[in-house]
């Protein structure tokens, strides 16, 4: 979602601030500004859509001075219009802030403390930005601790202070910053990636902690303004990932990247034929005798992985497993205990709802474990025990490469628990070991095979207003992915139900030339799936099916069919997923849509 840039000491800054902002394009945001401090005050510099509006605007007038901030705005409390764009100023123009996060309270802040006060947004952040003048007597890191008190919610906050124009502060709770020595200056952001300088040492802040960093010095303070010491973090961001090499879209690069991601993430989790969890510290006994249930929580397309091996778990492991929307499941009133696994699903490791089920399960006492792309995220900080999924940075919004992860690492941990259960043999565990070791090149060879078929479908279907999708059991569940993925790229409504429920009401809206694409997948209940698909094509909708090269020939010639390679069925979903997204990207194309930034969407929801 937003992203926050500050940098000190750096000769002309305002054009360094823009590229450090495309950096963190990939978030998504819909305005964007900057703001440069010198001796003379503030000047900003704000617009609506594209980087590109604030840089034409920079080329007739671009800020002069060596300190400033930015940010990228997702529009929460605001239309995305100029006045709600970040950088907001204090009535006296003395401090500037750009903000990350919500400001639960601004409301009655502004009833309350700041009673009287014109404000020019419709924003939660400015009300910070008047609160800081109001502590503010010739001492910032008070004034900005005195405010921060003030606040609910979660917040990272880059800020000037007009009077000491060679530094920027920053301060985080809930909400991702670092302070970042470079050799050319010092900086903040909400994203290491967003700097490609020489780095000497990263600093997380958190907790309501503040920094302060100019050229040469990075300074700490607790959430009461005490300076503190803190220690650097290893954190790095592979800066040739940021590229699309040969490819037209990142989505098409990570698309081709999946046997890579799995091949990575599979090979860190097995060892001589056995899968081991390096990052997990949970006992043998505690899957042996504690473990009662186990609850997988997630958003979108990391809740609908968890859906995929939910089966899988279950017959592993003896015992129930449930799979939540995070948003959903943290205000609920679930049961869970110290006999429960709770499975925190993230790519970003940052997404807000996710985050607060893990707080919540933790405060519980369940068993936490997270599987995370993002190391040094904090969902993979403040989890005991961690499965790191290896896709590498994922820059398209719509997930992929890091979905076809998180799918490898959840059938390790199936087959890790199934083991101590006593539910497989070392015969039986190798033998799924080898054939989830094969998955890369079944993924290759399916994308192959089925590229130009799923553009061939995408030409069909591309003009549809609706679109349906349909399976059972794990075919539901890469349903629900192949319906996401279109309409969050291509814009056309996609829907998604179990096969069996559509005649239950939904099969009312099929008529002539209704797109229906069958998910067939799953032997068990392939001849059901099968009726269902014919009933709606009994009724004029145009069926697409994707099934696997053993069941092709069970289908009609009549109908197009796309096939993935064959694999055991627990791991047919990586595979049945391919095609699906392959025909959302074509289909996307087809209607030139921005693929790799959706409108309205964000590649990190840090809010909830
Ligand atoms: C869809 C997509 C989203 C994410 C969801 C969770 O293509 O990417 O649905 O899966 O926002 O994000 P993470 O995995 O970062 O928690």
């Amino acid at each position: 979602m937003c992203g926050i840039i500050g940098i000190a000491g750096v000769n002309q800054v305002a054009p360094k601030l823009l590229d450090c902002l495309k950096r963190l394009e990939y978030r998504g945001y819909d305005s964007s500004g900057i703001a440069v401090t010198s001796g003379d005050g503030i000047e900003r510099l704000r617009a609506v859509g594209r980087l590109s509006e604030l840089e034409s605007r920079m080329e007739s007038k671009t800020p002069s001075g060596t300190t400033g901030i930015g940010h990228t705005r997702w529009a929460t409390h605001g239309a995305p219009t100029v006045e709600n764009a970040h950088p907001h100023i204090s009535p006296q123009g003395t401090f500037c802030v750009v903000h990350n996060g919500i400001i639960e309270n601004s409301e009655e802040i502004k009833k309350t403390l700041l009673q009287g006060d014109f404000f020019e947004s419709q924003t939660d952040t400015e009300v910070f930005s008047h609160l800081l003048e109001k502590y503010y007597i010739g001492e910032p890191i008070n004034a900005i601790a005195k405010a921060l008190a003030v606040l609910k919610g979660a917040y990272a906050f880059g800020i000037l202070c007009s009077d000491f124009p060679d530094v920027v502060f920053g301060a985080s709770s809930g909400s991702p910053l670092v302070a970042i020595g470079c050799e050319e200056g010092g900086f903040i952001s909400s994203d290491p990636c967003a700097v490609n300088e020489k780095i000497k040492s990263v600093y997380r802040i958190s907790g309501g902690e503040i920094c302060c960093v100019g050229k040469d010095r990075l300074l700490f303070f607790d959430p009461s303004g005490q300076a503190i010491e803190k220690k650097p973090e290893s954190i790095t961001c592979k800066m040739e990932s940021m590229s699309k090499g040969q490819y037209p879209h990142f989505m098409l690069k990570e698309i081709y990247e999946q046997p890579r991601a799995v091949s990575d993430t599979v090979n860190s989790l097995v060892k001589m034929g056995s899968v081991f969890l390096p990052d997990v510290y949970l006992d043998d006994d505690f899957f042996r005798d504690e473990l009662e249930k186990i609850v997988i929580v997630g958003c979108g397309s990391a809740y609908h992985t968890g859906l995929c091996v939910k089966n899988m778990l279950e017959s592993m492991s003896g015992v129930t497993c449930n799979v939540e929307i995070a948003s959903e499941f943290r205000y609920s009133q679930p049961v869970l205990n110290k006999n429960t696994l709770t499975v925190f699903i993230s790519q970003s490791g940052e997404t807000a709802d996710t985050l607060a089920c893990l707080r919540l399960a933790k405060h519980c006492g369940a068993k936490i474990l997270s599987i995370v792309n993002v190391k040094g995220s904090v969902i993979a900080t403040e989890s005991e025990n961690v499965i790191f999924t290896l896709a590498g940075r994922e820059i398209a919004v719509a997930t992929t490469k890091a979905y076809s992860a998180q799918l490898a690492a959840l059938y390790s941990l199936a087959i890790y628990i199934g083991r101590i259960k006593g539910k497989l043999t070392s015969e039986q565990e190798e033998k799924l070991v080898s054939e989830m070791l094969l998955l890369p090149s079944k993924i290759e060879e399916t994308l192959r095979e089925t590229e130009a078929l799923s553009k061939e479908i995408a030409n069909d279907i591309c003009r549809a207003q609706n679109i349906f999708f349909m399976g059972r059991l794990c075919d539901y569940a890469t349903a629900c992915e192949g319906a996401l993925k279109l309409k969050e790229i291509s814009y056309i409504n996609a829907q998604c139900y179990p096969a069996g429920e559509l005649k239950h009401g939904t099969i009312s809206l099929v008529d002539e030339g209704t797109p229906v694409i069958a998910i067939l997948g799953e032997s068990r209940v392939f001849s059901k799936t099968l009726s269902n698909m014919c009933e709606t094509e009994a009724r004029g909708a145009c069926v697409f099916a994707i099934t696997d090269k053993a069941k092709e020939t069970l289908l009609s010639q009549k109908h197009k069919t796309i096939s993935v390679a064959d694999t055991l069925s627990l791991f047919r979903p990586s595979l049945l997923v391919l095609p699906l997204q392959l025909l959302s990207y074509h289909t996307a194309l087809l209607r030139g849509c921005d693929i790799d930034k959706p409108r309205n969407l964000a590649k990190s929801v840090t809010v909830e």
